[in-house]
């Protein structure tokens, strides 16, 4: 039978070596190996324990609180260092979990918005604040609703003057004629008016062809098409549309408006729209009134072209416009060259595209 020192030795030995493991331990999990080695079930010290059982009477009385003394002090010196080793780990998971939050955000990854594009979001956002909806026509059109719906027969001279791109083929369904890359929004006016009955308010943007091509004109550009149709809809509601429009889309408090008689087939009376404008460090802006520039083609829907889509012009009248969008994004935004706007450059895109979360809105702000 050991004596009581060798067994006092033992405890004292392995006390040490529990306590330079436990302040060893790196992590939690490391320190729990160890707490499974000293006080689990097959653990050293509870086998300690257990074998307290089996000493004689009076060693055990002796042996006893010594082990249980042990026990206690592996267990405090575990929970201290736990204390200290969770207090590390929180540490570690916060500064790795840091945010400055006065770092700038992330910029979408690629692209940007083309301003035609956020010229058109502006403008379906301003009409939409009046009642007005976005209709849509087809690229490639038929010569019935590009031209003839729209009082411009065959023989008609004003053909002459939209210099259209023709497609081999014949349109199929109830429309036949040629097809045709449309040459002007207004189509959209007869597909609007020929599929839902009046009141209509409506825009329409959209791409165009013309066979053009010079520093102020592309085969391709865009324009927006406006049209209304009410019982008793007359030239005062167009102006005021369109003064209320070019207030919001150039953010001006008041703008100046000229209505010049003009010619269209499928408008009468037919005007020329200008807005007061005034140079600025060389560049025109609109504003002021030195100078006027043409912005808008517009007038009241003719009769006919009324007629023609099966709606009575004694009981409905509307009003009509259209206007370049690239146009208007050039004022707007300061471009000089509409041809850049076709060229893909990514150069010119950075400089003039907008941030594709910069969505235009009224409350917000329309650039
Ligand atoms: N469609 C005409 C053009 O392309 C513009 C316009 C639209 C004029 C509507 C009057 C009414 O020039």
């Amino acid at each position: 039978m050991r004596g009581s020192s060798d067994v006092t030795d033992e405890l004292d030995r392995l006390r040490a070596d529990l306590d330079a493991r436990i302040a060893a331990a790196g992590d939690l999990a490391a320190l729990e190996a160890v707490r499974v080695e000293a006080l689990g079930r097959h653990g050293s010290v509870t086998a300690l324990l257990r074998g307290l059982g089996g000493l004689a009477p009076e060693v055990r009385r002796e042996q006893a609180p010594r082990v249980q003394a042990l026990r206690e002090a592996i267990a405090q010196a575990l929970e201290s260092r736990r204390a200290v080793l969770g207090e590390a780990a929180l540490a570690a998971r916060l500064a790795a979990e840091r945010q400055d939050m006065s770092l700038p955000a992330l910029l979408p990854p690629a692209g940007s918005i083309h301003p035609v594009s956020q010229v058109m979001d502006e403008l379906a956002e301003i009409f939409a604040d009046l009642g007005f909806t976005v209709a849509e026509g087809p690229e490639i059109e038929d010569d019935w609703h590009n031209f003839t719906a729209l009082n411009i027969p065959p023989e008609h001279p004003a053909r002459a003057m939209h210099d259209t791109f023709y497609i081999a083929g014949e349109a199929a369904g109830e429309a036949p004629g040629r097809l045709l890359l449309r040459t002007h929004t207004s189509p959209v006016q007869i597909r609007t008016m020929t599929a839902s009955p009046p009141p209509l308010r409506v825009i329409a943007p959209g791409r165009v062809y013309r066979s053009d091509s010079d520093a102020t004109h592309t085969p391709m550009f865009h324009q927006v098409e406006g049209l209304v149709v009410d019982r008793d809809t007359h030239m005062g509601h167009l102006r005021w549309t369109l003064e209320t429009f070019l207030k919001a889309f150039f953010g001006l408090e008041d703008v100046a408006l000229r209505f010049r008689p003009s010619y269209f087939p499928f408008t009468e009376p037919s005007v020329e729209v200008d807005v007061g404008c005034s140079w600025e460090g060389g560049r025109l802006t609109v504003g002021g009134g030195q100078s006027w520039l043409e912005v808008l083609g517009a007038g009241m829907v003719h009769p006919r072209v009324l007629a023609n889509c099966g709606l009575s012009p004694d009981t409905w009248q509307g009003f009509a416009f259209g206007c370049g969008i690239d146009r208007l994004a050039m004022l707007k935004y300061g471009m000089t060259d509409l041809r850049a706007f076709f060229d893909a450059d990514l150069r010119w895109l950075r400089h003039h595209g907008f941030r594709a979360l910069d969505v235009p809105t009224i409350s917000g702000s329309l650039s």
